[in-house]
Order: structure tokens, then C-alpha cells, then sequence
């Protein structure tokens, strides 16, 4: 193996430890935090906590609660404009991935200036100003990947950040801020992780560091995710999805992902599809197509979900990975696009521009079996079936 891991210098992991913020700062010489989070958050009261903390140790803290879901470039300079007003020298990231990205892009922006366009993948993204994540939700696993995923507001074009100057400093990876998360979100951002998971382990950049914690999480995810969807106040449920999600995170972000977000990011781009909803779709039929070029590597994934038995040959273990996918969508309630209320006629008439834009990401020349446009179309209009 000749491997290059990058991931945050410092993880906080289990219940309770957004109460270490204070320790954190110290630990990394900050002292003047910008708390980034949304408005549906704030108005839970979710970041007070932190804020009351902070107060008490006479630490300022200036807050932006107006992220907003699948971050724009408008949102992120409403952000950059409260961050240029203080005197900050970190952010803290309170949320799901979108306050994750909108932090990471405001810290970009703020130490090194000009657009987020100036920064999309093939560019690689240097430091901004130190981020300290703490994700409320199971999924993204932003809180230690070296990715933003920010909407221009000019064309809506969902620009691809990377560069080792977005991996968060640090990340305090609560799962009791996950309790209060709904059933679909629940739902949306684990099968998420789940993509995450299985993406980097079957990818062509995949690497025994990355294979671990990949199927870790693939077990974990296996076992707990319809728990944590049945039952959202299950403890031990939303512990071990916070830490698969986590575990995922590190294994994409090294190991990169491959056909499914390829092709999921234009469903948000062009429908409004939720990043977690849109992988959820695609999940069942990309695997489908992809099993024939790795059959022992989604074999694997199949055992490490529990979806076949150890010692069962890899081709039947791939029929019951294939077949296990489509019931956990099914019994996960993921509506197709047109249950979803995409209109046929405007699903038809994007399937090209999805199909290139899906291309031009990047994502599914990792794939273990490649895909033209055509057969990217293809699969997109399967799915529509
Ligand atoms: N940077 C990366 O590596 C990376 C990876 C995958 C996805 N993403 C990005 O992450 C974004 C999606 O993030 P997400 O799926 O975490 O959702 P999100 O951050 O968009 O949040 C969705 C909604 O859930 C609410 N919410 C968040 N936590 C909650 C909780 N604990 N209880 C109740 N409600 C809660 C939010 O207020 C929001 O209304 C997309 O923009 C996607 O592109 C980034
Ligand atoms: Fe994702």
C-alpha cells in the first residue's frame, strides 16, 4: 500500500463531547469563534448550549444562523459579510453538511478572497480560517472530508470544492444531536453514509485504510440505520450511525466516491433532490449495473451489511446485495423521481445535460465499471422506470 490519508488533526467522538468546544479552542490557540448554523437549528436552541459556555468562559462569539440547505453562493456571502464584520479567527460549524460546507467556504473566502468558482474541483482549495465541526446529522461526514459542495446562485451549477484546505481542524462528533433528527431525514442521511461506504470501498482509488473503516461503517449502517429510523430517541442506535457516518466520511474522502454521487449531484442541481434522497434513488439500480466489473468487492459490502451470509459465494452474495438495496429503499419509504414529483417531460429533457454534468464531476471515472453518457442516460431513465 503507498497511501496519503488526510483527515481533522483532533476528533472529539461520543455522547456529550460538543461540551469539549471550550477545550477545543484551547487545544488549537483559537479564541475568537464565528458560530455558523441554520435557522430551523437556531430556533431549536440547539447552539445556546455552546453559546452559554463560551460566555462563561468570557470567550466572544459571533453568530450566523442563515445557512441555508444545499449552500448557495448567495448564502455563503451573507456569511462571509457577518464573519468580515468581527474580528474571528475560526469558524464552528453547527449542523447538518450544509452548515459544515457554508463554514468551510465563508473560511476559504474570508482568508484568501474571490468566489467559490475560483476554488471548484480541478482547483485545489488552500486553508482558510480553522473550522471545528459538529455535525447534527448521521451522513455527509463533511466534518472530516476535504469537500464543499456549494450552489452558484447565478446558474445553479452545484460547484465541487476539494483541496486539504477543507478538511475541518477539528471535529466533535456528538451523536446526541442526531436524537432529534425526523424519520426521513433519518432515512435520507444515512442512506447517504451507506453510498459513502460502499462507494469508497469499491472504488479504483480504494486502499486497505480506507477498506476498514468503509466496512466498519457498512456494518454498523447494516445493523443500526432502520433501528434509528424506527426509533429515534435509540441511543445506541444513533451512536453507532454518528460513528459509521464519521468512519464513511474518512473512507470517501480518501478513497473518493463513484457512479452514484456522480450521477446524484445533477438530481439536486436541476430538482431540488435532498443530497441523502437523490443517493437513496440511485443506490439499488447504479449497484446493479456496476456489480458485473468487482463482483468480490460488492460481495464484501453485501456480508458487511448483513444482507448475506459469510460463507456464501460471491455471486449469490451479489444477488442479495442487489435485492437487500432495493427491499432497504422500499422499507425506507425513498420515493422514485416521479413519486417525488419531478415531471416526466422535464425529467426527459434534462436526462442529457445530467448525464454530462454527472461525467464532468469526476466521480464515475472511479467507478469499477465505467460509464459513457449514454449508459449514464440509460441508467437514469431505468430509474424513471
Ligand atoms: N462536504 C462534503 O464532504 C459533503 C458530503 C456529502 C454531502 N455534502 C453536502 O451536505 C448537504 C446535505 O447535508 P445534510 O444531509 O446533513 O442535511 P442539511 O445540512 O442540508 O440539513 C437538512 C435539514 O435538516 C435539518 N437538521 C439538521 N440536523 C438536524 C437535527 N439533528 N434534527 C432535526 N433537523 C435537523 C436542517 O435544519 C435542515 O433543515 C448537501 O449540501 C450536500 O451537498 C457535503
Ligand atoms: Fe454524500
Amino acid at each position: 500500500m503507498n497511501a496519503t490519508v488526510l483527515m481533522p488533526g483532533l476528533l472529539h467522538i461520543g455522547g456529550g463531547c460538543r461540551e469539549r468546544l471550550l477545550e477545543t479552542l484551547s487545544q488549537l490557540g483559537l479564541h475568537r469563534p464565528l458560530l455558523v448554523t441554520d435557522p430551523f437549528l437556531a430556533a431549536q436552541g440547539l447552539h445556546e448550549p455552546l453559546l452559554r459556555a463560551l460566555g462563561e468562559a468570557q470567550v466572544p462569539c459571533g453568530v450566523f444562523a442563515d445557512c441555508v440547505p444545499d449552500p448557495t453562493t448567495d448564502s455563503v456571502g451573507a456569511g462571509l459579510a457577518v464573519c468580515a464584520e468581527g474580528d474571528y479567527d475560526c469558524l464552528v460549524a453547527l449542523g447538518g453538511g450544509s452548515a459544515i460546507d457554508t463554514a468551510k467556504a465563508i473560511a476559504v473566502l474570508a482568508r484568501h478572497g474571490g468566489e467559490m468558482r475560483d476554488y471548484r474541483v480541478p482547483a485545489s482549495v488552500p486553508p482558510g480560517l480553522p473550522v471545528i465541526a459538529v455535525p447534527t446529522t448521521a451522513g455527509t461526514g463533511s466534518e472530516v472530508t476535504r469537500a464543499a459542495v456549494i450552489t452558484d446562485s447565478r446558474d445553479g451549477e452545484k460547484m465541487l470544492c476539494m483541496g486539504p484546505g477543507l478538511v475541518p481542524a477539528a471535529a466533535l462528533v456528538d451523536y446526541e444531536l442526531s436524537l432529534s433528527m425526523p424519520p426521513r431525514l433519518t432515512a435520507d442521511t444515512g442512506l447517504d453514509a451507506l453510498c459513502h461506504a460502499l462507494e469508497a470501498y469499491v472504488s479504483r482509488k480504494a486502499n486497505p485504510f480506507t477498506d476498514s473503516l468503509a466496512l466498519a461503517a457498512l456494518t454498523a449502517i447494516g445493523r443500526y440505520l432502520e433501528t434509528a429510523w424506527r426509533e429515534p430517541g435509540n441511543c445506541a442506535a444513533r451512536e453507532a450511525m454518528m460513528l459509521a457516518a464519521t468512519q464513511a466520511g474518512i473512507a470517501f474522502a480518501n478513497a473518493s466516491v463513484t457512479l452514484i454521487h456522480g450521477m446524484s449531484r445533477p438530481l439536486g442541481a436541476h430538482f431540488h433532490v435532498p443530497h441523502g434522497l437523490g443517493n437513496a434513488m440511485l443506490l439499488a439500480e447504479v449497484t446493479a449495473w456496476s456489480v458485473p466489473a468487482a463482483p468480490g468487492r460488492y460481495a464484501d459490502c453485501a456480508r458487511a451489511l448483513g444482507l448475506a451470509a459469510p460463507a456464501e459465494c460471491d455471486e449469490r452474495a451479489v444477488e442479495r446485495l442487489v435485492s437487500g438495496l432495493r427491499a432497504l429503499t422500499v422499507r425506507l419509504e425513498v420515493p422514485g423521481p416521479e413519486a417525488w414529483g419531478i415531471a416526466e417531460a422535464d425529467w426527459r429533457e434534462a436526462l442529457p445535460l445530467m448525464a454530462e454534468q454527472a461525467l464532468a464531476s469526476g466521480s464515475p471515472a472511479n467507478n469499477p465499471r465505467l460509464a459513457s453518457a449514454a449508459e449514464i442516460e440509460a441508467l437514469y431513465r431505468r430509474l424513471w422506470a
